[in-house]
């Protein structure tokens, strides 16, 4: 989560020195760099230092480059090597790119090309870490459930769920579909004292209104026609560990005044029986209606709304909470690759830019879904925009096109350029102008007439 906290730190590999030099002057502002002659001493560096991305000329003097290439990638998979070619070896370059390589480049190069690429490379490096760290964190916590997200509100919600697991509070979960809510609870039970003990989720608007009561509490042999035999409810099902309570906002007012009473008292009877049994659960609700709303209405019970809301967690929908978008996105292609064998690698750009500017409206779960169909149909290496699904593509059309439309005046594209580049940077900052200023590398006041020149806001 300390993205961009220090200067990365890059290993440069080539035989001759004016090259090393180069490199070393033309990243110099934005990396650190470090430098090899052969690669017996480029291995020797990666042992010693964490380094982010290596440049590898393959042509080297003593070992091969892409056995060296291999080693690299033996010693740290997660390292992201740039391979650089000889014109016409193209050869070399696939068998590169087959081998691990995260990028080539074909020699010779120009600065802004060098620049573009290494920037890309530890953007993309820099979201690979992010992910394994969060993974790890997660999994210390809670094994089973992977949830991502590095927005300021998520990482909340997740210290959150940290400090009250443990309790056996219950949790009131709200939010629009597929922000993560089942996600959100089981990862509570996982990270209780209950872990070892079932997880049991209802879903009130999936039974028929009929046989909720049954299901929640179970029923006793000829409680009604059909029930030929005794069955044991989700409530019992889920003693002394966690019971789910999902869509809660769709229950019928007289299950509510059944589940507030079972609520207060800790104990269930079956239908059709005549005992009570006591029930040790954890009690998470979940719902994407507006619970509030509906207790106006009458068309939930205030009183059970305030037993049920003692910790409330809302999960903001995704487009909220934009910085999460690339990060889910990297964390689904990872995992629909390894699951369908496939070796996308990323977004192009302007792919990624839609993703990005697209509202989804169905969150989390619309993303996983476009992202396991294209990691699926795809191919390229490199997902395109056409590839997207229309309505993402036409969400977002790219700026050089947008100009392309608008004639060629070029005043008029920088201009537009920067207006649209300013307040993607402002966005990213949440409109704080200080910091965004700061990574325009502007003064604040510069800033101020910028968004007033520009019409910004
Ligand atoms: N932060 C996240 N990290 C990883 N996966 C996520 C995250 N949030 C949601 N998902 C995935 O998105 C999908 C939808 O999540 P989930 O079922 O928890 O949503 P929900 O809020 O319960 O939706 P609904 O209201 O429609 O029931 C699941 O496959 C889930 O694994
Ligand atoms: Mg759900």
């Amino acid at each position: 989560m300390q993205l961009g906290a220090s200067k990365s730190l890059v290993l440069a590999v080539d035989d001759e020195p004016g090259v090393l030099e180069s490199y070393k002057a033309i990243l110099e502002d934005t990396c650190e760099v470090r430098t090899a002659g052969n690669g017996a001493e480029a291995l020797d560096i990666l042992a010693r230092e964490d380094i982010h991305l290596v440049i590898l000329d393959l042509r080297l003097p003593d070992i091969e480059g892409l056995e060296v290439l291999l080693r690299i990638k033996g010693m740290d998979e997660y390292v992201g090597v740039l391979v650089v070619t000889a014109v016409g070896d193209v050869k070399t370059a696939v068998r590169a790119m087959q081998a691990g390589a995260s990028e080539y480049m074909v020699k010779p190069f120009d600065v802004e090309t060098l620049q573009a690429v290494i920037s890309r490379s530890l953007e993309r490096q820099a979201l690979m870490k992010e992910v394994l760290y969060l993974r790890s964190e997660v999994e210390g916590y809670h094994p089973f459930v992977d949830i991502v997200g590095r927005d300021e509100k998520m990482v909340e919600i997740f210290e959150l769920i940290k400090r009250v697991a443990d309790s056996d509070a219950t949790v009131l979960i709200t939010g629009e579909s597929g922000t993560g809510k089942e996600l959100i609870a089981r990862a509570i039970h996982q990270q209780s004292h209950r872990l070892q003990r079932p997880f049991i989720a209802v879903n009130c608007t999936a039974i028929p209104e009929h046989l909720i009561e049954s299901e929640l509490f179970g029923h006793e042999r000829g409680a009604f026609t059909g029930a030929v035999q005794r069955r044991i409810g989700k409530f019992e099902l889920a003693h002394t560990g966690t019971l789910l309570l999902d869509e809660i906002g769709s229950m019928r007012l007289d299950m509510q005044t059944k589940l507030l009473r079972v609520l207060q008292e800790r104990e269930i009877e079956r239908v059709g029986g005549e005992r009570t049994i006591k029930v040790d659960v954890r009690i998470v609700a979940a719902t994407n209606a507006d619970l509030r709303e509906l207790v106006k209405t009458r068309d939930f019970r205030d009183d059970l709304y305030y037993r049920l809301n003692v910790i409330p967690i809302y999960v903001p929908p995704l487009r909220a909470r934009k910085a999460d978008i690339a990060l889910l996105v990297h964390y689904f292609l990872d995992k629909f690759n390894r699951q369908f064998s496939r070796g996308v690698r990323g977004f192009s750009p302007a792919a990624m830019e839609a993703l990005e500017a697209y509202d989804w409206p169905g969150n989390v779960r619309e993303l996983e879904n476009i992202v396991e169909r294209l990691v699926v149909i795809s191919k390229h290496e490199m997902i395109q925009l056409r590839e997207l699904p229309l309505d993402l593509q036409s969400s977002h059309t790219p700026l050089v096109e947008q100009l392309d439309a608008e004639g060629y005046d070029l005043r008029k594209a920088v201009q537009q350029f920067e207006r649209e580049y300013i307040r993607r940077v402002l966005e990213k900052t949440r409109w704080n102008q200080t910091a965004a200023a700061r990574m325009l590398g502007i003064h604040r006041n510069t800033l101020l007439g910028k968004i007033e020149q520009l019409d910004l806001r």
